[in-house]
């Protein structure tokens, strides 16, 4: 359970077309995450999931039934916000069983599940506090315990973590990852966090202006970008991207027809006496990894990556060259294409 396909689905507001035609299906359990540019029409997808909006058109399956004219209290789903929408003057114990109540569950499996979410989620302890009386952390933990008590087809998360400071945010995520590889459910995540996309999801799909770039496994995205949007979005330090004309300095194995650019990830690029003389403008040393910004003779800008530490400061001329078979090859569209 927990199969969703999308059709065709496009939104507008008034004359904005936000959502220009998304055809999408997710399988049972998948872990998928929208990533995409702030605006760039992720929640608004998403809420045309949940039943929450409706689209002007398109069509929404889940398990093989059309939900379009379905309120979003009949699909089965639970929705996480950033925002953590409890209700602030009930206890944790309240907020997790208000919904269960509502749908007059018995008493004793709302018990059990209540008690079952909070071993899973570690908030046995916070049950006869308020949301007031708990930490950022705290209450998110609350928020996706009432999504886990209702056993829902499917999660939809929008940007749940985006209001925690970077520690918690590292280990909520951890967490996220253990609770979906134990409850199996579909998950739907939205962020703009591509750390988040890549670590969590078994699929991600990267939106750009309403319509969808890619949908591929965070490792092909990374390796195989199908267009100069998704290169330069996936991976940092970005992709840096090369006028054809001028790649051959860097890759002397020679281009395939109609590539107009050349992507080569700051991580591809080693130093070498038989490379292109790169002029360093800026050395950051981050002890495990070392990052060098400077310009080609040329004038055009390159970063180059390099495990560990190097020996090089401002002002310094290296020899950089691109690893063979490393290169991305991008047309005058900005498609992908294949050496
Ligand atoms: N209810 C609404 N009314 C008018 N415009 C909206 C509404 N909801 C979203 N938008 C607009 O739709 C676009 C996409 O918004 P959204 O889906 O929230 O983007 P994202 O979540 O990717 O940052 C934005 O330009 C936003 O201003
Ligand atoms: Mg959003």
């Amino acid at each position: 359970m927990g199969q969703i396909r999308l059709q065709g689905i496009r939104k507008s507001f008034g004359a904005l077309e936000v959502l220009k035609g998304i055809d999408l299906d997710i399988a049972e359990g998948e872990f998928v995450v929208f990533v995409g540019p702030s605006g760039c029409g992720k929640s608004t997808l998403l809420r045309q999931i949940s039943g929450l909006d409706q689209p002007n058109a398109g069509r929404i399956h889940i398990d093989g039934r059309d939900v379009t004219d379905v309120g979003a209290a009949d699909r089965g789903l639970a929705m996480v916000f950033q925002s953590y929408a409890l209700y602030p003057h009930m206890t944790v114990r309240d907020n997790l069983a208000f919904g269960l109540q509502n749908n007059r569950m018995p008493k004793a499996e709302i018990a059990s599940r209540i008690a079952e979410a909070a071993r899973m989620l570690e908030i046995g302890h916070l049950m006869q506090r308020r949301p007031g009386q708990l930490s950022g952390g705290q209450r998110q933990r609350v928020a996706i315990g009432r999504a886990v008590v209702r056993d829902p087809t499917a999660f939809l998360l929008d940007e749940p973590l985006s209001n925690l400071d970077a520690e918690l945010r590292v280990s909520m995520r951890a967490e996220l990852a253990a609770l979906h590889a134990r409850l199996k459910a579909t998950m739907i995540y939205v962020t703009h966090d591509q750390i988040e996309a890549m670590t969590l999801a078994d699929r991600i799909v990267v939106l750009r202006d309403g319509e969808i770039e890619q949908v591929a496994t965070p490792m092909e995205l990374f390796n195989r970008p199908a267009n100069l949007f998704v290169a330069g979005f996936i991976g940092a330090p970005r992709m840096n991207l090369i006028d054809a004309a001028e790649a051959a300095s860097l890759a002397p194995g020679g281009l395939p027809r109609g590539a107009a650019w050349v992507g080569v990830r700051p991580q591809n690029l080693r130093l070498d006496d038989a490379g292109a003389e790169l002029k360093v403008d800026l050395v950051e040393a981050l002890g495990t990894e070392t990052v060098l910004h400077g310009q080609l003779a040329s004038g055009t800008r390159l970063i180059v990556a390099q495990a560990g530490q190097v020996d090089a400061a401002r002002g310094d001329t290296l020899r950089v060259a691109a690893e063979p078979g490393k290169l991305h090859f991008f047309d005058d569209a900005g498609r992908r294409v294949e050496p």
